[in-house]
């Protein structure tokens, strides 16, 4: 176990998805972590409750007494969940950060889409560091995440993986769970990400994209095969980035006096 340090610059990020909820401390001067990661699997069925005593269990494995960010697998608006679309439906008009912050106890929790979590971290810290301009990061596994941001400042909730593309939704096209389900090859599953990428790049022009999500780590064999015409590169914090995006957040929500 981690000791927090009352001094350091380091918030707790929580990452909600669907087989496991991991958390850490991070050192927000350079968006690492200080210690382990620790994760639980996500409880099935994955109600509010039982995620939230999860959250609480991540939390205390540090003793982390401060604001802690979370994130969440669907549109979130201020604390408020929209959407669940592979999550319990449970979720939906619960207010998150209300039924978090309860099971910790009363403490202060920011709450965000975990894609939006990533692309902040990927941004600040990751392979968007060098990159002036918008960028779009997509995070390919049970669904598709997205997240915009323009230098340095998001534009949350954007949901990209729920466009229509040549009559389907994204997600059910080129999540990299339908590669699986399908037994597709790299050449054959890349084909449909490459109608996705078109169909955002026309509508958003972003000057870089980033692949996330477990597939990522096997960027060099599917990265190179993309047809579309706006430069892709793999997401370099690997399965950190959420964690460390919540921390971020957490950090702005205390900044600008968020309850
Ligand atoms: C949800 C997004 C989420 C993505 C990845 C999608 O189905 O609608 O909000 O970011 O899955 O978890």
């Amino acid at each position: 176990m981690t000791a927090p340090s009352d001094n350091a610059h380091q918030g707790l990020g929580v990452d909600v998805g669907g087989s496991g909820v991991k958390g850490g401390i991070v050192d927000l001067d350079t968006g690492k972590l200080v210690g382990e990661r620790f994760k639980l699997p996500t409880p099935q069925p994955s109600t509010p409750d039982a995620v939230a005593a999860t959250i609480a269990t991540v939390v205390d494995h540090f003793g982390w007494q401060g604001r802690v960010g979370v994130t969440y697998p669907g549109v979130v608006t201020e604390g408020l969940v929209r959407t669940a679309a592979n999550v319990d439906k449970g979720w939906i008009g619960t207010d998150a950060q209300d039924v978090i912050s309860k099971a910790l106890g009363g403490r202060s929790v920011t709450v965000l889409n975990d894609a939006d979590a990533a692309g902040l971290a990927e941004e600040k810290f990751g392979a968007g560091r060098d990159n002036t301009g918008v960028i779009v990061l997509l995070t390919f596994g049970t669904g598709i995440g997205s997240a915009v941001i323009n230098n340095g400042v998001l534009l949350p909730n954007t949901e990209f993986g729920h466009l229509e593309v040549d009559g389907k939704e994204a997600e059910h096209r080129a999540a990299s769970s339908i590669k699986e389900a399908k037994d597709w090859s790299y050449e054959r599953w890349t084909k449909e990400v490459t109608k996705v990428l078109v169909v955002i790049e026309n509508a958003v022009w972003p000057d870089l994209f980033i692949a996330g999500g477990g597939i990522s780590r096997k960027a060099d064999k599917w990265i190179p095969l993309l047809q579309n015409r706006t430069p892709v590169v793999a997401a370099a914090l690997e399965n950190e980035a959420g964690i460390v995006g919540a921390a971020m957040a957490a950090e702005v929500a205390q900044a600008i006096g968020k309850a």
